[in-house]
């Protein structure tokens, strides 16, 4: 995608479909984990809204932290490197950690960020996304509870930007760009 011309926003998953597969994705944790009580990782800041519906719907109320990593800038092309701007807080050793993402594309992000956690030896570590474009991976990750599937386009709202706008929209609408000819 260019981003250049008329911004075009479509509604692709509408709130309602939402808030139907964030339950959906609950249950799945909820099943998975027995009782088992989770450190559930918000990878900001796409993951926001996504990450505040989704732990109030776990049992137990899971222990929440925040990651920040880098890689989009402003524009829609991942750039080579990706790093942790913000760590979390919480030790993860011995621990069950759920990595809550708002969307994984090329993969990249979560590698970097699953071999890092890895490091610090935690009882399990697992993956929730609520978009995968599973199409367009790059490097073979793990999703252990993924949410729709997007095979391409380039998306926005509920938590997710371009160039820090879009954010607050309560659905998730494919944004496209008008081309004058
Ligand atoms: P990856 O490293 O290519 O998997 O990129 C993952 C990150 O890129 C996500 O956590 C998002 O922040 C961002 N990203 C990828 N695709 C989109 C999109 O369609 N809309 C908004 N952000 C996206």
């Amino acid at each position: 995608m260019k981003p250049e011309g008329k911004e075009l926003l479509t509604v692709l998953f509408s709130r309602e479909k939402i808030r139907d597969m964030v339950q959906d994705l609950a249950g799945r944790i909820n099943t998975q984990y027995r009782g088992e009580q989770v450190v559930a990782v918000c990878v900001l800041k796409g993951g926001f809204l996504f990450f505040s519906d989704l732990v109030r719907q776990l049992a137990p109320p899971p222990d929440i932290d925040f990651v920040r990593m880098a890689c989009y800038g402003n524009g829609t092309s991942p750039s080579e490197t990706t790093c942790l701007l913000k760590d979390v807080e919480t030790g993860l050793q011995g621990r069950h950690v759920l990595v809550v993402e708002d969307i994984v594309d090329t993969g990249r992000t979560l590698a970097l960020l699953l071999e890092e956690f890895s490091s610090r030896k935690p009882a399990s570590l697992k993956v929730c996304t609520l978009v995968d474009k599973k199409e367009r991976r790059e490097v073979d990750v793990p999703v252990d509870f993924p949410g729709f599937h997007l095979e391409k386009g380039f998306v926005v709202g509920y938590g997710m930007d371009f160039s820090e706008r879009y954010r607050c929209l309560d659905a998730i609408h494919e944004l496209r760009f008008e081309t004058c000819s």
